[in-house]
């Protein structure tokens, strides 16, 4: 059997090799990009992109199990990690702990990921030291757009660099193996990559991170709006629709099934 990439292997790539990832909520597509990419994100976007909610505030941890476990089930190779949702280990260490052991038992994924900077930092020094490795995301955290007004680039002005700058240094010396830069000005985060030791993982941030995530629906062209920093590399929503549509027809004029879809 092919065993799965580690979380160590992924540390090593820092400066190395990009570190290709996507993410992806369940089994049929998981096993497509897992041909690919070193690590998949079971991401709480889910909320947003599968259930249509607003923002990523609402998704429960149930549902994030739930879409963990089809994507462990349809892998063998990625290294699989799960987002923590809002609310289940701001509070303190011990409830992340117990969250995150949750996630990692119920779902068999191999690292958790959570949002914040150096305020996370405890937490993810009492996770790392308990056998739970832990992936950072600083810079745009979606968890707070209701503090910070929606979702907005960070480190448009120089001077709240600093700031960027100390929580990937936080998070670093806490133990977290990797840490996803979101939404922050480029020259940013190829700054942040040069500071720190850990590899980074850009989206809407640089070229010179150690690897790049998307939003899997969103490089497919499933969504009609995307922001700047996506990349649409596929059609699906055009292709759904053209499918969808000539089956419509087909129906209404009994073109379908036709002599080859039925038994005689
Ligand atoms: O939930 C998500 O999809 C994410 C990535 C955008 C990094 O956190
Ligand atoms: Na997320």
């Amino acid at each position: 059997p092919i065993r799965r990439t580690t979380v160590p292997q992924i540390a090593a790539r820092k400066g190395g090799e990009p570190i290709v990832s996507l993410t992806s909520y369940h089994a049929h597509t998981a096993a497509i990009v897992d041909k690919y990419a070193d690590f998949i994100l079971v991401g709480d976007s889910l909320g947003m992109v599968m259930h249509g909610m607003e923002s990523t505030v609402g998704v429960p941890l149930d549902l994030m199990i739930m879409h963990g476990k089809a994507v462990v089930r349809g892998t063998k190779k990625a290294l699989v990690v799960v987002d923590m949702p809002f609310g289940t280990y701001e509070e303190s260490p011990g409830i992340a702990f117990r969250n995150a052991a949750r996630i990692m038992k119920e779902t068999g994924c191999g690292a958790v990921k959570l949002e914040g900077g150096a305020r996370m930092a405890e937490t993810i020094r009492f996770l790392t030291e308990r056998g739970i490795p832990v992936m950072a995301h600083i810079g745009l955290t979606p968890q707070s757009s209701n503090v910070m007004g929606g979702f907005k680039t960070q480190g448009r002005d120089e001077d709240d660099w600093p700031v960027h700058e100390a929580d990937a240094q936080a998070v670093t010396e806490a133990g977290a193996f990797a840490i996803v830069l979101e939404g922050m000005v480029e020259p940013l985060a190829a700054r942040i990559t040069k500071q720190i030791s850990i590899p980074t993982i850009g989206i809407g941030a640089s070229s010179d991170c150690d690897g790049q995530i998307l939003v899997l629906e969103d490089m497919l062209g499933l969504n009609e709006w995307t922001p700047k920093f996506v990349k649409v590399y596929g059609d699906l929503g055009p292709a759904i629709e053209r499918a969808v549509s000539q089956y419509a027809d087909e129906v209404k004029n009994r073109s379908f099934p036709s002599e080859d879809e039925v038994y005689r």
